[in-house]
């Protein structure tokens, strides 16, 4: 195999070679065919018309014309990076993943987002971040696709294209939500009071992350581990940033935004570069699997909660280091396909109905962004172990496969190929679990009925410092509303989550503070590890 390509400076970017790509000392056609010029095209005398028979000329504006893809329909803006993981194996006890045994080290790419704004929108806006993770593992590719927030706006995916028409730009002026005109977002979480939690961390410091290389990162969803003899435990991914967590203040967010709009792809690259190379620690919380996947009152299969740390800390168990940049931003960064359902064995979705709904969508969605049913081809999305499937044709079609029936499984004519080899072979095996008496029922558990006292829990939990600036964003956000009632409803559900707040708020805005509607949470647990004031992790 020839050697992967290496970055500027000369370091192995762990991205695939592809031989087809620009080979030769030559220019040629598409089809291999020296050219003898590429700036003039086939004329009639030199002053034209131009001749339709030119076909340098159409193969050159053809695919020009074609060179766009669907951007992401979330998460368009970001940028990646190659990496590798070394595992602590501290973690084996609890999962057979072989990535995570004693001394292993997997090859990853990550791509880090934000969700709102097109491909080409700033970076330094107020927004959720996104934290994807491929780890190209011995066992097949496994997804940690998380954000830099660990609670979601909602419970239930089937509300995720709700949200996120809320948060695009509106209909009529095409102005994104998120950042200018306000309405439809604080519309949409003032009605679904479950993405208040979400809301309050977004107002905070966490919502305008200083670099990349200062994020935290959360799997969000809780997931299964599956240990070697079978035993399982529930599960939530952390990835704590060796620089520690810091954000920047609204008003560098702002300038930065004009100044730079690229800071953030900027910084991560130049650090690579330089060769200050960005590190994290994937830590896990581990929380016993009993038959209510409750802990300590709070429902694991809620996404808008978040277990403190003081609860259940937080253990790391491995070490990711970003090594490479891209060696081209399209091939890598844009044609990277992420997937909470690409599992390998010792780690299993839980029944979260968020996590649910995300496993139909990402390939369903990267159907249409890539073109068609073999983008796993594509070298960003290969896995470093061999591939042995049954699907066969299609757009987009690379591979050659050979035999007369190799493409159904089993069969007595193409005797060497292995059928499946069950979980002592290494394979797949989903954990089993009960469910419910009665199915088809369109309701959620009463256990997400409280939408108020995690929020509770961050506000409280923040230094003065940290209030004063969520004070801020929120009379800033809200007074972009042109909607008085959206501006009363959101006010209302501030009351639900602290009277203190409600009142800076409202006399930010100019409106009273309401009465809250529903009684305040009075035994929350105040969890200092939420500050982001001095907070660097040891190591
Ligand atoms: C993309 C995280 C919920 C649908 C992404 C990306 C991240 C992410 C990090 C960007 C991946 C990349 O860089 O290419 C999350 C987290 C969620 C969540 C942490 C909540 C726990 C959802 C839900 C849905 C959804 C509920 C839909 C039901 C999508 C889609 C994309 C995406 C369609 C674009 C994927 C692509 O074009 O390749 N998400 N997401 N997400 N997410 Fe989510």
């Amino acid at each position: 195999q020839a050697p992967a390509p290496v970055s500027p400076t000369g370091r192995d970017t762990g991205a695939p070679p592809d031989a087809r790509a620009q080979d030769g000392a030559y220019l040629t056609t598409a089809q291999g065919v020296r050219l003898y010029d590429t700036a003039h095209s086939l004329k009639a005398g030199a002053r034209g018309p131009v001749l339709l028979q030119d076909h340098h000329l159409r193969e050159k504006i053809m695919h020009f014309d074609h060179e766009r893809i669907p951007e992401r329909v979330v998460h368009a803006r970001g940028t990646g990076a190659h990496g590798v993981f070394q595992s602590y194996g501290n973690a084996a006890p609890v999962t057979r993943a072989a990535f995570l045994a004693e001394g292993a080290e997997t090859r990853v790419f990550v791509r880090f987002s934000t969700v709102q704004g097109s491909r080409g929108s700033a970076d330094t806006v107020r927004d959720t971040r996104g934290f994807a993770v491929k780890f190209y593992t011995e066992e097949g590719n496994f997804d940690l696709v998380g954000n830099n927030i660990p609670v979601f706006f909602i419970q239930d995916a089937i509300k995720f294209p709700d949200v996120v028409h809320a948060v695009k730009p509106e209909p009529v002026r095409e102005i994104p939500q998120a950042q200018s005109a306000h309405d439809t977002f604080w519309d949409f979480v003032s009605i679904h009071t479950e993405a208040q939690h979400h809301t309050m961390w977004l107002m905070s410091g966490r919502g305008i992350p200083h670099t990349y290389r200062t994020m935290e990162g959360f799997g969000v969803n809780t997931f299964r581990l599956v240990a070697h003899d079978g035993a399982t435990t529930l599960v939530k991914f952390f990835w704590k940033p060796r620089l520690g967590t810091h954000s920047l203040v609204w008003e560098e967010a702002q300038l930065i935004a004009g100044a730079d709009p690229d800071f953030h792809r900027r910084d991560l690259y130049d650090a690579i570069e330089a060769g200050a190379l960005p590190q994290w620690e994937l830590g896990i919380q581990t929380f016993p699997d009993t038959e209510d996947q409750m802990f300590h009152g709070i429902d694991l299969l809620d996404p808008t909660k978040f277990v403190p740390e003081e609860l259940a800390p937080v253990q790391p168990v491995g070490l990711l280091t970003l090594t490479g940049t891209p060696t081209n931003f399209f091939a890598e960064v844009e044609q990277v396909a992420f997937h909470p359902g690409h599992l390998v064995p010792g780690i299993d979705v839980s029944n979260d109905p968020l996590l649910q709904g995300r496993l139909f969508s990402y390939l369903d969605t990267q159907l249409t962004r890539l073109g068609g049913p073999n983008f796993p081809q594509i070298p960003v999305n290969r896995p470093h172990v061999p591939v042995n499937d049954m699907l066969r044709d299609g757009f987009h079609q690379d591979a050659v496969h050979v035999g007369n029936a190799s493409h159904y499984k089993p069969n007595s004519i193409d005797g060497g190929c292995p059928f499946t080899i069950g979980a002592d072979g290494g394979g797949y095996v989903e954990v089993p679990e009960p469910v419910a008496a009665s199915v088809k029922e369109r309701r959620a558990p009463e256990s997400f009925d409280d939408h108020f006292s995690q929020a509770r829990m961050f506000w409280l939990s923040m230094t003065p410092l940290e209030q004063e600036q969520i004070v801020q964003a929120y009379t800033f956000e809200l007074g972009k509303c042109y909607e008085q009632a959206v501006k009363e409803r959101q006010l209302l559900a501030l009351a639900n989550i602290d009277p203190e707040l409600c009142r800076l708020v409202a006399q930010g805005l100019g409106l009273p503070a309401p009465e809250a509607t529903i009684p305040l949470a009075d035994d929350v647990v105040v969890s200092p590890s939420l500050s982001m004031i001095g907070k660097a992790w040891p190591t």
